[in-house]
């Protein structure tokens, strides 16, 4: 793990493209999707006040329910134009004083506009394609931003082949210009602090980012201050040599009899070994066709197992699929596109060429369990998982955690597990040690918010109001 990182100070300048004002051409339903909307080069320009950009990136809110929002491009890498595609959504109760949260989706190459309209955002799309508000959403008491990431994913774009991340380093480097300009821009002067949140393969960017973070603030005098406080974190893949025992989990739950476990044990080993050896390539192939699927070949698991989808493991069929094809299409809309400011930008969400994940593929394998460590040092981790998670189950990650080392490591080793009830139910269990909250989730899977919104709810809501 690299722990010198190298300081890259950018002065992006993209070519600002407001899209309000721009002719009407309506005529029957052929709305015009308007143009992509550049933020930096007006956040870098002292002439132009803060109160016009918001005005530009401000999201027509009669097309919301009334919900407002902010959207647009920060240029992040301005050598391959690559830049980063942001929605922001203030808090709807004491935004001046909430705490700002950032939510990341992981994939790699999944657009954190899943998180938004799937999981804990303040709107949903519904069968009919409509949209509905959220019952229990974060961005009650949060300011909440959904950064598509890395650039490639989602709304985000590059030009260049050399703009794609290639390991963690690239990515915090991206998201900490992102979260730098955006701070220049919104400011959030009497917010309680920023918490960076996300699931499953954003378990490395997450502690990637705080980490990062970490180091630009102390030890350089940077230009805005982040008030970082912690990182949730939630069923994330973060250190995949000690979380890769797929076969005695499936096998233990009866998904798979001695014969599958067998092999399961076999491949396990073999890509321990690649990784051992730092041959993350083979390390990610073998994982691929255990348990991903996403090669020619498809996975072990879903050939023994006849399940489509490896989020829950009560549901067999892919119904994740269904919800991110409805929000799809809405996506797509051009009254969508011309309201968030995307224009004909395209959408990227883990296509079947996903060049997010290839250029990634020698990171894929790779541990965060240093940076976590680091982290734990200063500021709080929550690390929470739902109980019915097939792909980063909460077992596994118990796995890595065990091995830590961190101030409250011994203590985490023996420290007693709490029940969590709410409204008389048990809705998980939790442990506490040093900076570190672990948090198991009942009757959820790999998307916690969609399954249990309210229990999450309070869950975020505790960890970013009390610690
Ligand atoms: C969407 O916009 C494109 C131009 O960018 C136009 O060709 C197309 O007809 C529009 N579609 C609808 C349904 O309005
Ligand atoms: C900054 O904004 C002012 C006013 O909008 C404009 O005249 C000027 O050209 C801008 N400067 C740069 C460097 O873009
Ligand atoms: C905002 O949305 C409303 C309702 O859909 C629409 O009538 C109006 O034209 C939109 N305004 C702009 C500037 O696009
Ligand atoms: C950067 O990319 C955007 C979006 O594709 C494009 O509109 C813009 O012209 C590009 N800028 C440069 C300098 O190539
Ligand atoms: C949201 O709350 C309303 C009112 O309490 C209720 O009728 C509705 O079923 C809830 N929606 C969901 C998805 O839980
Ligand atoms: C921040 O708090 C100060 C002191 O209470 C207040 O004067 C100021 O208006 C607040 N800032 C914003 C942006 O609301
Ligand atoms: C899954 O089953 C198919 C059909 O029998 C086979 O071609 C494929 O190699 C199997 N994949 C794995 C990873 O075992």
């Amino acid at each position: 793990m690299q722990t010198v990182i190298k300081i890259t100070l950018l002065i992006a300048a993209a070519v600002a493209n407001c899209c309000l004002g721009s002719a009407n051409k309506e005529k029957y339903h052929d709305i015009d999707p308007g143009k992509p909307l550049f933020l930096t080069t007006l956040i870098r320009n002292a002439t132009v006040s803060r109160q016009q950009i918001k005005n530009f990136a401000r999201v027509n809110g009669s097309q919301f329910l009334g919900v407002e929002s902010y959207a647009g491009y920060l240029t992040v890498e301005e050598k391959y134009n690559s830049s980063l595609y942001f929605w922001y959504f203030p808090a709807e109760q004491n935004a001046d004083k909430a705490p700002v949260v950032l939510w990341l989706q992981g994939g790699p190459g999944s657009s954190s506009l899943i998180g938004l309209f799937i999981e804990n955002g303040p709107l949903q799309i519904n069968e009919q394609g409509k949209l509905e508000k959220r019952n229990y959403t974060w961005s009650t008491n949060h300011n909440i931003i959904y950064v598509d990431n890395p650039v490639g994913t989602g709304f985000s774009t590059t030009d260049h082949c050399h703009g794609y991340a290639r390991n963690q380093v690239d990515v915090a480097v991206n998201l900490y210009e992102a979260i730098t300009q955006l701070y220049e821009l919104f400011e959030w002067k009497n917010s309680s602090g920023f918490w960076i949140t996300g699931e499953s393969y954003a378990g490395k960017y997450v502690p990637a980012l705080a980490y990062y973070m970490h180091k630009m603030q102390t030890t350089t005098e940077c230009k805005i201050r982040i008030p970082l406080k912690g990182v949730a974190i939630g069923n994330g893949l973060s250190d995949p040599l000690n979380q890769l025992k797929y076969g005695d989990y499936l096998y233990q739950l009866g998904f798979i009899d001695d014969n599958g476990l067998y092999k399961f044990h076999s491949a396990e080993e073999s890509a321990e070994i690649c990784i051992q050896s730092g041959n993350m390539e083979c390390a990610f192939e073998i994982f691929d066709s255990l348990i991903l699927g996403d090669l020619p070949a498809g996975s072990l698991y879903k050939n023994l197992t006849g399940f489509k989808s490896y989020y829950n493991y009560l549901k067999a069929d892919d119904e994740l699929a269904v919800l991110v094809n409805r929000m799809k299409v809405f996506l797509q809309a051009n009254a969508t596109r011309r309201a968030i400011h995307v224009g004909n930008m395209l959408f990227h969400d883990t296509d079947k060429v996903n060049k997010v994940k290839k250029h990634l593929r020698k990171d894929y394998m790779d541990t965060v369990a240093p940076l976590v460590e680091e982290i734990l040092k200063y500021y709080t981790v929550c690390v929470y998982s739902g109980q019915l998670d097939v792909i980063v189950p909460y077992t596994l990650s118990l796995g890595y955690l065990k091995l830590l080392d961190f101030p409250g490591a011994e203590r985490y080793r023996t420290a007693a597990r709490k029940i969590w009830r709410m409204d008389g139910d048990i809705v998980g269990y939790f442990k506490e040690a040093g900076r570190l909250i672990e948090i198991m989730i009942r009757n959820a899977g790999h998307l916690a918010p969609y399954d249990q919104p309210k229990v999450l709810y309070e869950m975020i809501t505790r960890l970013t109001h009390n610690y």
